[in-house]
């Protein structure tokens, strides 16, 4: 369910016309509705015990205003950076809402964050937890930990965003996390608190969920046996949501929750959950305007202002996005079929092959849906491209909350080597 709608032909964020940004922002950009974020969280989270603790996963998208506008609504945040911790709190996250998730943490990032008093670390491996113990001993306090294993389930999506595999680098083997859990337990600095898992992303299946959470429940009775302390339950991110019109969709929100309310809810732990795509996915589109048409006498191509720079998933995971016209005022013309393509130099730049669209021409607006999570934040200035702007609408209010850098700031990055000023000799 989202907030994107036509009214009298045209396409709707809220109460906010997709044309009247466009004016007023120029194109491309990505839209935002506050509604659907708000909507997505409270879907999720109501099935729960009210001591659930929702950690936005920012990686999805990290503007501060999206993840304000979910702080607002009780969300925590699930972090793999010391960029995304200061975003966060910028945001307005309280550091005891935030998990600390990632196989990569520098001890840098691992002190700044123990500073601010976060409320969990998942810790990957035997070396961080050895960093971790360093790091949080000598500052006199005590790091909470859950150890992320990782149950060897196959999640069954892209081999790109599946990791609870063993051969994935995502958490800690099967067979070491009992002892992990036992160095830990010795470990100064550390104070076990729980178990976490996370075993892939956009996962349109129950079943890989239902294997891993049971791998973990088991685990946990053992643990306890062993004598620690695991109150709290991880469980991740990685609900899949609906891509393409048409398909049948991902399992629903309370399907899922049915699962987890009867798999661990016999624990007596509190619950926490990392989603990102299932919150901010189709709260989001990218819009574009078309440069030209093209035909070659055996394709259509529709050139559109946006790239694979601006919107990377069709190019790197065979992604789909419905594209759709903001104006389609007569939805009974036939369609034409498309290759839609943006203006990079390289057959990759291409976003979607022999699509059906009404007929378009230059200067008319699409509209990708479902790119809320992973688009701007997988953005890049590939072709000397500047980031574009990001729009949050709410109601019949919208703003500007990345505004698009000039060229000049773009090059202004780049600092010419002293010896090319130097003049020739
Ligand atoms: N927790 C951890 C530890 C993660 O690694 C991820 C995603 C999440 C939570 C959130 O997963 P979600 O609920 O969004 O599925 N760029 C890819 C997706 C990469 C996902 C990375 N990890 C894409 O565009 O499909």
């Amino acid at each position: 369910m989202h907030h994107f709608d036509y009214i009298r032909g045209t396409l709707y964020a809220e109460g906010v016309s997709i044309n009247e940004i466009a004016e007023a922002v120029g194109t491309p950009f990505y839209c935002y509705s506050s509604a659907t974020l708000e909507r997505h969280y409270n879907v999720f989270k109501s099935p729960f015990p009210a001591d659930t603790l929702i950690c936005y996963s920012v990686k999805a998208n990290s503007n501060t205003s999206v993840i304000a506008t979910l702080a607002r609504q009780g969300a925590g945040a699930d972090i793999v950076s010391v960029g995304e911790l200061r975003r966060a709190l910028a945001a307005g996250v309280p550091a005891d809402r935030i998990v600390f998730s990632g196989v990569g943490k520098q001890p840098e990032e691992l002190a700044e964050a123990l500073d601010v008093g976060i409320y969990q670390f998942n810790v990957e491996s035997e070396a961080e937890l050895h960093a971790l113990s360093d790091i949080a001993d000598e500052k006199g306090v005590a790091a909470p930990v859950a150890l992320r294993v990782n149950p060897d389930v196959d999640a069954k999506t892209h081999a790109k965003i599946t990791t609870g595999r063993t051969q994935d680098k995502f958490g800690i083997p099967w067979a070491q996390a009992e002892s992990l859990y036992a160095l830990a337990g010795r470990l100064p600095g550390i104070q076990i608190v729980g178990i976490d898992v996370h075993i892939g992303s956009q996962i349109t299946a129950l079943d890989p969920f239902e294997a891993a959470f049971l791998r973990v429940v088991e685990m946990v009775g053992r643990l306890r046996k062993q004598g620690h302390d695991i109150s709290r339950i991880d469980l991740g991110g990685g609900l899949g949501i609906p891509y393409k019109s048409g398909n049948t969709p991902p399992p629903h929100p309370d399907e899922y929750a049915a699962l987890i309310n009867r798999i661990v809810g016999d624990l007596k732990t509190q619950i926490i959950f990392e989603p990102g795509r299932l919150i901010a996915g189709n709260a989001g589109i990218l819009v574009s305007r078309v440069i030209y048409t093209k035909e070659n006498g055996e394709r259509s191509f529709l050139i559109l202002d946006a790239a694979m720079n601006d919107l990377i998933r069709p190019a790197l995971y065979d992604a789909h996005h419905d594209i759709i016209a903001v104006d389609n005022s007569d939805p009974n013309l036939p369609l034409h079929t498309y290759d839609v393509v943006g203006p990079v130099c390289e057959t990759a730049d291409t976003f979607a092959k022999e699509r059906a669209l009404p007929p378009l021409k230059a200067r008319d607006l699409v509209a990708f849906l479902s790119a809320g999570a992973y688009g701007a934040v997988q953005a890049g200035t590939y072709n000397t491209r500047p980031l574009i702007p990001e729009v949050l609408v709410r109601g019949d209010r919208f703003s500007v909350v990345r505004p698009r850098p000039s060229l000049d700031a773009l090059l202004g990055l780049d600092v010419m080597a002293p010896w090319l000023e130097e003049t020739a000799k």
